[in-house]
């Protein structure tokens, strides 16, 4: 009998000889509101590695709207919001998306993912071009891939190359940019004012993605965008409940012209189940927490620069930037791999990011500070890492 599999087989073969296979990890549990630390295989380790940037995913204020919503609405939405209708919940949290980001409207997905291939699928088609930044999240390029349009990668946050590649297709039917705000595994920011020009200059439009700047920065969490004072600029803002809301989800805002098209165009809100109310409801409680808690934004800057500032007291390459996203560039995919089971021996969860979610030959140890993190738990984990570096090169010696 000839094995039908033998092909998956060899490829799966082919990724864990260069350290790229993947494998999920169990978590036996959460160890307290703080989302600090958690237990796996029977051990307590620090969890540096979670988009819970606000440590919101364990708020009982987010449960306990979860669990009331489910008393009342049930446990599933049912069906796509265009074939049951959609709970007040729903449209309440629109209307509220939409007056946070003094935008004229929003429109609710069920995740990142989704709204960003079922946006960029709509936005762009056959004969239009799509510029986005290199090292933007996987779910763009994917949209780009659906729509089927033209994709031209410009190097990171290189506005010049993004000309260059502007004005060598200046003549495609419809030009969109997109770039993500806060650089998923990179932690920097998007020049979002030369974007600006450029997209009035060459006729494009311009999307951005704020996963991972929404609830982190802007007075009222709002995001990168809110915080330069474009966000009426931009023409379609994105963002996801999923990391500092501690919830899951992603919304749209932008023009009445935008989410009416969009609503009856993107495909993954359409044919797709629409969120569980009770996700909806923690959402709304993130929401008042992200727009009212400042402090607890302050407090998340003030240990994400702690920590950045402490691991660049020592030999490491930290990457630039000022969100808690601190990546530790080591390299070689098999040495980030070593470095990250190190950190779990001595009580601390990060992970290693290979290829192809970055760039061959810049994989790395990517840390996520929560403002729940206390500073003794990040020194502590800087000492570790510190530790580990010493073992490794006394090794290498
Ligand atoms: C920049 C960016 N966009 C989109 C997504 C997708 O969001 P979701 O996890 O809600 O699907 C993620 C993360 O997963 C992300 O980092």
């Amino acid at each position: 009998m000839t094995n039908r599999y033998a092909w998956m087989d060899e490829e799966w073969g082919r990724l864990e000889k260069i350290a790229q296979s993947r494998q999920i990890n169990t978590v036996d549990s959460v160890l307290g509101e703080r989302g600090a630390w958690i237990r796996v295989s029977g051990r307590s380790l620090l969890n540096l590695s979670s988009n819970n940037y606000l440590g919101l995913a364990h708020d009982p204020r987010l449960k306990a709207a979860a669990t009331e919503a489910i008393e009342v609405w049930g446990a599933g939405a049912t069906a796509s919001r265009f074939v049951n209708g959609s709970c007040s919940l729903y449209t309440e949290l629109e209307q509220r998306l939409a007056d946070w980001k003094q935008r004229e409207a929003a429109l609710v997905f069920a995740n990142g993912y989704q709204a960003n291939t079922g946006v960029i699928s709509a936005l762009v088609g056959r004969g239009d071009a799509v510029f986005s930044d290199r090292l933007n999240h996987a779910s763009i390029v994917d949209g780009i891939v659906l729509s089927r349009a033209e994709h031209y990668r410009y190097r990171h946050n290189d506005t010049e190359h993004l000309e260059f590649l502007l004005k060598q297709h200046r003549n495609a039917r419809r030009k969109l940019i997109v770039t993500d705000t806060v650089f998923s595994m990179d932690g920097d920011t998007a020049p979002l004012a030369e974007l600006v020009t450029l997209r009035d200059r060459y006729g494009a439009l311009l999307m951005v993605d704020e996963a991972h700047a929404g609830g982190v920065l802007g007075e009222r969490g709002e995001g990168l965008s809110h915080e330069l004072g474009l966000h009426n600029e931009v023409d379609v803002i994105m963002g996801t409940f999923s990391k500092a809301f501690g919830a899951y989800g992603a919304y749209i805002c932008a023009d009445q012209s935008v989410i009416r098209y969009l609503t009856s165009k993107a495909r993954s809100l359409i044919y797709s189940t629409a969120l569980p109310p009770s996700v909806i409801a923690s959402i709304h409680a993130a929401l008042t927490i992200v727009q009212e808690d400042t402090s607890r934004r302050g407090r998340l800057r003030q240990m994400s620069s702690w920590f950045r500032k402490r691991l660049n007291t020592h030999p490491f390459e930290v990457g630039a930037g000022s969100s808690p996203i601190i990546p530790l560039i080591i390299g070689d995919n098999e040495k980030a791999l070593q470095y990250s089971r190190m950190l779990e021996e001595r009580g601390i969860a990060a992970v290693a990011i290979r290829p192809p979610t970055v760039p061959v030959g810049t994989a790395r140890i990517r840390f996520t500070v929560m403002a729940t993190h206390t500073l003794s738990e990040l020194e502590w984990a800087a000492d570790q890492l510190n530790q580990i570096r010493a073992d490794l090169e006394g090794e290498r010696g």
